[in-house]
């Protein structure tokens, strides 16, 4: 099975630490933000991952080098000239392919965590012979996503992109299952949207929907990037992560005065340097940070190389790549 992957966003809702970085490389605990989902993908049975990505993939691919044989499964790199919208990417990749997609194809959303059951999704496109199948995911609040109804044979009544109303519901999870006719619907060298342009078309005409249940997340600010990092060390969700002790984990070489206060939730990054009775709790610190004796650090993210000053208090900070805190 073939997955295209949209990772064509900038990721700005995540500045500072995506001024260095592109979303999809940032570090998330111990591996990059998308090798959670080429993991995931190659899990249920994805054997080459084709990423379609918004600008030069040399950073992506630089930091997903060895994540081909970590999860076991192909990567490819395909970059539009210019944004072309969620379905224009997908076009542009299956025709950079050409004879290479199969008849039958993922395309999902590249800037979730998640551990959903895709092979669930598979076999119910397979059963319910559909053009397209959607995963679906229930919220609270659906205003920001793609609001999606079915009927009960799991047809896809209403397909409905950012409402705005905070109202419950199954909302797009941002992962489908593709027949190639579905191409068609998408002209080539345009700017098109999959969620605005194509799916309501394909209402009532073989498009299905499959709730699914597990953990599902967008981390697009710090705040949801702290929490899917706790998530990921506590085991809420399904990855190949190994925590140092539950809710923590401590990179190799590290170095941490003895008298130093880490966690209950941390991650302490390869080469950085925690100085005495400093204390870090709820924080990441990315690689080769340094910690001044005495310094607090709480629900903070410190991007690689930050410094911070001996006996500094900080809470709440995002910090980008080497700068000293306080500023
Ligand atoms: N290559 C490429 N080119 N990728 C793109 C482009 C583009 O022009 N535009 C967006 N993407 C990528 C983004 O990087 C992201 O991974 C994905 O497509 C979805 O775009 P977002 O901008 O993050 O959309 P959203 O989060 O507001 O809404 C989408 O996701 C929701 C679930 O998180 C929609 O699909 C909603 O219906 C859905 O509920
Ligand atoms: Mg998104």
């Amino acid at each position: 099975m073939q997955a295209i992957v949209l990772v064509g966003g900038e990721g700005t809702r995540l500045r500072p630490l995506t001024e260095t970085v592109p979303k999809p490389a940032l570090t998330l605990v111990d591996r990059p933000f998308l090798a959670y989902m080429i993991e995931w993908l190659a899990s249920h049975g994805v054997t080459e991952v084709v990423l379609a990505c918004g600008f030069l993939p040399d950073v992506l691919r630089n930091a997903l080098a060895d994540e081909e044989e970590r999860a076991g499964a192909r990567i490819r790199y395909v970059a539009e000239p210019e944004p072309l919208g969620t379905a224009g990417a997908i076009r542009f990749a299956a025709d950079a392919l050409g004879g290479d997609l199969d008849e039958r194809f993922l395309a999902l959303n590249g800037d979730v965590l998640t551990d959903l059951n895709l092979s669930a999704l598979l076999g119910a496109h397979e059963s319910g012979q559909a053009r397209a199948t959607l995963g679906l995911y229930p919220v609270g609040d659906s205003a920001a996503y793609g609001l999606v109804q079915t009927g009960l044979d799991g047809a896809v009544s209403e397909f409905t992109e950012k409402t705005g109303k905070a109202a419950p519901g199954e909302v797009n999870a941002g992962m489908y299952v593709l027949e190639r006719s579905v191409l068609d619907l998408i002209p080539a060298g345009e700017n098109v949207s999959i969620e605005r342009d194509v799916f309501p078309r394909l209402v009532g005409e073989g498009m299905n929907g499959l709730r699914l249940d597990g953990y599902w997340m967008d981390i697009g600010t710090p705040e949801r990037y702290l929490q899917a990092s706790w998530d990921i060390l506590e085991g809420a969700v399904d990855t190949r992560v190994e925590p140092t002790a539950p809710g923590v984990l401590i990179g190799d070489g590290t170095e941490i005065a003895g008298d130093a206060a880490i966690g209950p939730r941390a991650v302490v990054a390869p080469g950085c340097r925690v100085g005495p009775a400093a204390e870090i709790r709820d924080s990441v610190l990315l690689t080769g940070c340094e910690i001044g004796a005495g310094a607090r650090v709480r629900d903070s993210v410190l991007a690689p190389g930050v410094a911070v000053a001996a006996g500094a208090s900080i809470e709440g900070e995002v910090a980008g790549e080497g700068e000293r805190v306080p500023r």
